[in-house]
């Protein structure tokens, strides 16, 4: 059976395209450790600063408890992925298309089934999922905060993690054993924090530093700050008027450090790992 599992598996990984014929389609995965901090909105306006920049994104709603973000762009999915596995739909079916054209999936209840795939439904996601391979340039996770066995799979497979902390120490000692626990797996993972809602540069800096001298301590690990959001009252009235603080708010502090943390972004060498293939690969051959 597992046998017969791994050649399906091959396959349908032999069909999707090589990364050089097409465009790289990045795969960036955004956690913390607690709920609350400010994921979803960060996900969302980061990747609402990519698409003004023309770059095309998709985002994945995976925090099942908490699912939102079509909430913050105030829409309402028919479908999620779960739907399309259960009904063989195509993944076209389950893209809404959000504001600015932003592409968006919902996980919907179940996510952790993906892990557990066999025979058709495993042919399916894998031809839909690795079907968006070179059409979008970034696939932004909005994943649940803390762990579960299928949040730490899709943070491992990822090209990129973004932990998201809060000044306050609950969020950052909760962050840590996120961090703890990927680096367990993979002590390469390249993880880049972002702290949101500090109230000053200097509280970002100092917030960042507590986290950055922990994770050097006890896991010889560096951690590179990618920038932070400041608190700041637009991103509250955005998410009541359910519309993203970026495009409600364009000139707020909040929608401005966005955009500089996407420059940084760019600018920075990041690392790859042959997209979508990469990440399907890593997700679900590797415990
Ligand atoms: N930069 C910020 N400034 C002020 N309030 C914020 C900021 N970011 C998030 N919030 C508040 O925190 C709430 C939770 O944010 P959300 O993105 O849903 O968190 P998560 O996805 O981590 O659970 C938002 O509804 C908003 O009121
Ligand atoms: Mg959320």
């Amino acid at each position: 059976m597992a046998d017969q599992a791994n050649r399906l598996r091959e396959q349908v990984m032999r069909r999707i395209k090589p990364e050089s014929s097409v465009r790289k389609t990045k795969v960036i995965a955004v956690t913390s450790g607690k709920g609350g901090v400010g994921k979803s909105n960060v996900s969302l306006n980061f990747a609402l600063s990519l698409v003004a920049l023309d770059k095309k994104v998709m985002i994945f709603d995976l925090d099942v408890g908490m699912a939102n973000i079509d909430v913050l762009m105030g829409v309402s999915p028919k479908e999620n992925l779960i739907s399309m596995l259960e009904k063989n739909l195509s993944l076209e079916a389950v893209i809404e298309t959000g504001v600015n054209g932003l592409q968006y999936i919902a996980g919907g209840n179940g996510i952790g089934k993906i892990l557990n795939l066999s025979g058709d439904q495993l042919n399916h996601f894998f031809n839909e999922f690795g079907s968006l391979q070179g059409k979008v340039d970034y696939i932004i996770l909005d994943t649940g905060a803390g762990l579960t066995d299928e949040g730490v799979r899709f943070l491992q497979a990822a090209d990129d993690v973004f932990l998201v902390i809060n000044p306050e120490p609950p969020s950052i000692t909760d962050a840590y054993g996120v961090l703890k626990a990927l680096h367990v797996r993979n002590t390469q993972l390249p993880v880049k924090l972002i702290v949101n809602r500090a109230i000053s540069s200097q509280e970002a800096e100092r917030t960042a530093g507590n986290f950055q001298k922990a994770s050097e301590q006890f896991l010889q690990k560096s951690i590179d700050m990618l920038g932070w959001i400041p608190d700041d009252g637009t991103v509250r009235k955005a998410v009541i008027a359910q519309s993203p603080y970026l495009l409600e708010y364009p000139n707020s502090k909040a929608s401005i450090a966005v955009h500089k943390l996407v420059r940084t972004y760019l600018e920075i060498p990041s690392s790859y790992k042959l997209g979508v293939k990469g990440f399907l690969t890593k997700m679900l051959f590797h415990k």
